[in-house]
C-alpha cells in the first residue's frame, strides 16, 4: 500500500483521505491511482458499509488533476488511450461500489480530481475563493480522458456540460451547485461533519443521472437527436470562431461530449479514451504543455535576491486608458489609491472606467456589489498631491514624452516620503534617463502594464543600473499580489515586449507599402493565431502612440526600425484608430470596415503574396530582434522571451512561444529562406534580419535543451 491516501472507518463509514507526502497538492500520479485503485477494490469486498467519503488533508486543494508530466510525456496514440482507460477503470469500479460514496471538495478541483469526484454518488463544496471547481484539459490540448467528457454532462445538462469543458470553465462553489456540479455548499471546516449527516440522510439513494432540463425547447434539445445535432453545431461554430479552428481539442472535445451524451457508458468511455489518445500526441498538446510549465516556473520566479516591501498604500499619476486602468486594478485588491491629473474630467473619465471594469465583473458574476462598492470607494481622485507623502508606490501614467516625464518625477521626488517607489508606466522610454532628476533614482522603476490591464496578464519591470534589488522585488511581489506574471527586464528602449512587436508592426506596414492589402496582412496574421492583425492592432493602441513608440525607437535603435511613408502619412491626417472612429479601419461600436481611403495613399497596389510569407516576415523579425535582445541582455533567456511575447502581446500559446516556434524551424531551411529574402529586398531593408540569419547560419537555437 503507497503512503498518499489514509483509509479510516468510523461506525458504519469509511474515510478516504488524499495527503501527497512532500507535496503541497494531490495530483493523480500512476503510483496514486494505483493505491487508490487498490483501495477502492478492498472496499468493494465490504457492502457491509453504509458510505464512503474522500477528502483531501491538503489546505485549499482536493486534487488538482492527473500528472501533466506523465501526460507530456506520452508520444504514442495508443499509450495515450491505455493511459485514459487505466483511470476509467479505476472511476468505474469507484461508481459502483455497494454503498453511496461522496467526495467532500475544500478547494481546487481540477482536470482528473473532478472527474474522481463526478464518479462518487454525491459532492460537497466548501465555500471560498480557493475553490474553482472543472475540467480545464482543452487548457492542454487534449480532453478529459477519465469519463469527465459523460459524466459532468450528465449532472449538467448537454448544454452546460459542452459549455464547461469546451471553455475549460472553473466554477467558483455557488457557480457549481447552480450548474448542478455539486450537491450542497458548506463551511470547509464542516465538510465532514455536513458530509456524513448528508449520506446518512441520503441512505441508500444514489445519483441520479438525467439532469432536470427546464422548458420545452431546452428539453427537446437536451433529448432529441436533432437537439443535440444543433447544439454541438453551435458549440463548433463558436468555438472555431473564437479559435479559428486552432485547437483542435475543442472542437473534438465538443464531438465527443455530444455522442457520448446518448451513448451506453463503455461506448462513450472507449471514445473518449480514443480521442485523448489521439489528441495527446499532438505538437499543440506538447506545446501548451510545455507552456504550462513555463508559467508556473515564471509564478514562483525568484527576479532577485532582496525582501519585497509591503506595498500598502499607492498613488496613480494620469487618469488616462492607463492610469484609470492600473487604479481599478490596485484597489480591486484593496490597496487605496489616490489618483491625480490636471482637470475634474480627466479624473471623471478615469474614474468611469474604472467603474466600467468593476461593472463588467458584476455582470459576469465574478465579484459582489458590495466588492465593487468597496473597490470604487479606495479610488480617490485628486488635482494636487494631497495624499502622495503617504503612498508606499507611486505609478505614474502620464503622456509619453521624456521631458515631461523627467520633470514630474523630479518634482513628485520631493513630495513622497523617504524609501517611497516611483515606478513609470512609460512604453519604451529608459527608466535611467527618467529617473535623471529625481532625489533618488535607485527608488525609481519601470512597471510596464498592458492594456487592457485588468486582463492582460503580464507586467515588465525594468530595472535600471541604478534600481535597488529591493524596488524590483517589492516590484516583482506586488505584481504578483495584483494576479500578474511579472517578467524583469533591462533597461534599454522599448524593452522587451513592445520592441518585438512594434518589428512585426512595421514590417506589415513595409508590406502594405509594397502593394499587399492591409486586410490580406490582418488575416494573415490572424490565421496564424494572432489575436488580431498588425493594422487593426495599430488601430486599437492609437496611431498617435504607436506612432509615437515606434518613432522613438527609430531614432534610438537605429534604421533597421525604419518607419515607413505611410504610418507618417495616416498618423498625420489623424486617422487615429479606434479612439477617433478611423485608422486603417472605420469603427462603429464593435463593427470594424476597412478604410479604403487608405488605399489612396499608396504608390503601388494589387501585389499578392502567399499568407506563409506575409506570416514569416513577421515572424523572422521579431525573431532577429528578439536575437538582439538575448545578445544586449535585454532579457537572460528564451523563457523570458515567449512569457513576454504571449502574455504580452498575445503570441498563440499553441504554437509554443516565438522562440519555441522559432526552434521547429529547420537552420539550414530558414538561412536559405532568408538569403532568398535579402535578395529580394535590398541590402538597407534586410538589416532587420540580418542578426536572424547569422544565428541560423551558426545552426543556434534558442532554448538549449
Ligand atoms: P492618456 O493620454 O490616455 O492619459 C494620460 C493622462 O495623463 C491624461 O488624462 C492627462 O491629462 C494626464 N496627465 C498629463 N500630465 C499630467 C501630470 N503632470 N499629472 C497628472 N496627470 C497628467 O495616456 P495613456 O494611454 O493612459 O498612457 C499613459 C502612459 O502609459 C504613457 O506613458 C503610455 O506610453 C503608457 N502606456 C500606454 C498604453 C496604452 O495602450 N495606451 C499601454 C502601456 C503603457
Amino acid at each position: 500500500m503507497g503512503q498518499s491516501i489514509k483509509l479510516t472507518f468510523e461506525n458504519d463509514l469509511a474515510f478516504l483521505e488524499f495527503d501527497q507526502p512532500d507535496s503541497k497538492v494531490n495530483v493523480l500520479t500512476t503510483p496514486v491511482l494505483q493505491e487508490f485503485h487498490e483501495i477502492i477494490r478492498s472496499l468493494n469486498q465490504r457492502p457491509d458499509l453504509k458510505g464512503l467519503l474522500i477528502s483531501s488533508a491538503k489546505p485549499d486543494i482536493f486534487i488538482a488533476g492527473a500528472d501533466i508530466k506523465e501526460i507530456e510525456r506520452i508520444t504514442l496514440e495508443q499509450d495515450g488511450a491505455e493511459k485514459a482507460r487505466a483511470g476509467q477503470q479505476v472511476y468505474n469500479l469507484l461508481e459502483k461500489l455497494p454503498f453511496p460514496t461522496m467526495a467532500l471538495i475544500n478547494g481546487a478541483c481540477l482536470g482528473g480530481g473532478l472527474e474522481l469526484a463526478l464518479a462518487c454518488d454525491w459532492r460537497l463544496a466548501g465555500f471560498g475563493e480557493k475553490t474553482k471547481i472543472g475540467l480545464p484539459e482543452v487548457n492542454l490540448g487534449v480532453l478529459p480522458g477519465f469519463g469527465g467528457t459523460i459524466r459532468l454532462p450528465r449532472l449538467t445538462g448537454l448544454q452546460k456540460g459542452l459549455e464547461l469543458i469546451v471553455s475549460a470553465k472553473l466554477l467558483s462553489p455557488e457557480a457549481a451547485l447552480r450548474a448542478g456540479l455539486v450537491d450542497g455548499v458548506v463551511s470547509v471546516k464542516l465538510l465532514r461533519e455536513e458530509g456524513i449527516s448528508f449520506i446518512r440522510a441520503k441512505g441508500k439513494k444514489r445519483k441520479k443521472f438525467k439532469p432536470p432540463v427546464k422548458g420545452l425547447l431546452n428539453l427537446l434539445l437536451d433529448r432529441t437527436f436533432i437537439g443535440r445535432a444543433i447544439m454541438l453545431s453551435l458549440t463548433k461554430r463558436s468555438v472555431f470562431a473564437a479559435t479559428r479552428g486552432q485547437y483542435p481539442a475543442a472542437l473534438l472535445a465538443a464531438e465527443v461530449i455530444a455522442k457520448n451524451y446518448a451513448s451506453s457508458l463503455k461506448a462513450a468511455l472507449e471514445r473518449e479514451a480514443k480521442a485523448f489518445g489521439r489528441l495527446v500526441i499532438t505538437d499543440i498538446s506538447k506545446n501548451l504543455v510545455s507552456l504550462f510549465f513555463l508559467s508556473e516556473k515564471y509564478k514562483k520566479e525568484k527576479w532577485v535576491e532582496a525582501s519585497p516591501a509591503t506595498v500598502k498604500k499607492c498613488a496613480v499619476l494620469g487618469a488616462g486608458v492607463m492610469g484609470g486602468g492600473i487604479a481599478q486594478l490596485f484597489s480591486s485588491y484593496r490597496i487605496p489609491v489616490r489618483m491625480k491629473d490636471v482637470n475634474w474630467t480627466a479624473l471623471g473619465s478615469g474614474l468611469s472606467a474604472a467603474k466600467k471594469v468593476y461593472d463588467g465583473a458584476l455582470k459576469r458574476r465574478k465579484i459582489k456589489p458590495a466588492q465593487a462598492m468597496t473597490g470604487l470607494a479606495l479610488i480617490s481622485p485628486t488635482l494636487d498631491y494631497s495624499g502622495f507623502a503617504n503612498a508606499d508606490l507611486v505609478v505614474e501614467a502620464i503622456v509619453e514624452d521624456l521631458a515631461v516625464k523627467q520633470s514630474v518625477f523630479s518634482e513628485v521626488s520631493r513630495i513622497v516620503k523617504p524609501g517611497a517607489i516611483l515606478a513609470s508606466n512609460t512604453s519604451c522610454l529608459p527608466i535611467g534617463a527618467i529617473a535623471s532628476g529625481t532625489k533618488d533614482p535607485s527608488r525609481v522603476v519601470g512597471l510596464h502594464f498592458f492594456n487592457p490591464v485588468h486582463r492582460m496578464p503580464l507586467i515588465e519591470v525594468i530595472r535600471s543600473s541604478q534600481t535597488s534589488p529591493e524596488v524590483v522585488a517589492t516590484m516583482v511581489d506586488i505584481s504578483r499580489k495584483l494576479g500578474k506574471t511579472p517578467i524583469v527586464v533591462k533597461d534599454s528602449w522599448g524593452f522587451l515586449v513592445n520592441r518585438l512587436l512594434i518589428t512585426s508592426l512595421l514590417e506589415a506596414a513595409d508590406l502594405l507599402a509594397e502593394g499587399v492589402s492591409f486586410e490580406t496582412i490582418d488575416k494573415a496574421l490572424l490565421d496564424f493565431g494572432l489575436p488580431m492583425g498588425a493594422f487593426w492592432l495599430l488601430d486599437e493602441i492609437g496611431l498617435d502612440v504607436g506612432y509615437k513608440v515606434a518613432h522613438l525607437l527609430e531614432e534610438n535603435l537605429g534604421k533597421r526600425m525604419k518607419v515607413n511613408a505611410i504610418l507618417k502619412q495616416v498618423y498625420e491626417k489623424k486617422w487615429l484608430g479606434k479612439k477617433v472612429g478611423k485608422g486603417f479601419y472605420l469603427h462603429k461600436g464593435k463593427e470594424r470596415k476597412p478604410n479604403q481611403e487608405i488605399y489612396q495613399l499608396l504608390q503601388k497596389k494589387n501585389l499578392t503574396l502567399p499568407d506563409s510569407e506575409i506570416v514569416k516576415r513577421s515572424i523572422y523579425r521579431m525573431l532577429a530582434e528578439a536575437v538582439l535582445c538575448l545578445d544586449e541582455n535585454v532579457v537572460r533567456n528564451a523563457g523570458d522571451v515567449d512569457i513576454g511575447m504571449i502574455m504580452g502581446a498575445g503570441f498563440p500559446p499553441f504554437r509554443g512561444g516565438l522562440l519555441r516556434f522559432g526552434d521547429t524551424l529547420d537552420r539550414a531551411k530558414l538561412a536559405n529562406e532568408l538569403r532568398a529574402l535579402s535578395d529580394k529586398m535590398g541590402a538597407e531593408k534586410f538589416e532587420a534580419f540580418r542578426p536572424l540569419l547569422e544565428f541560423a547560419k551558426a545552426g543556434k537555437k534558442f532554448y538549449q535543451e
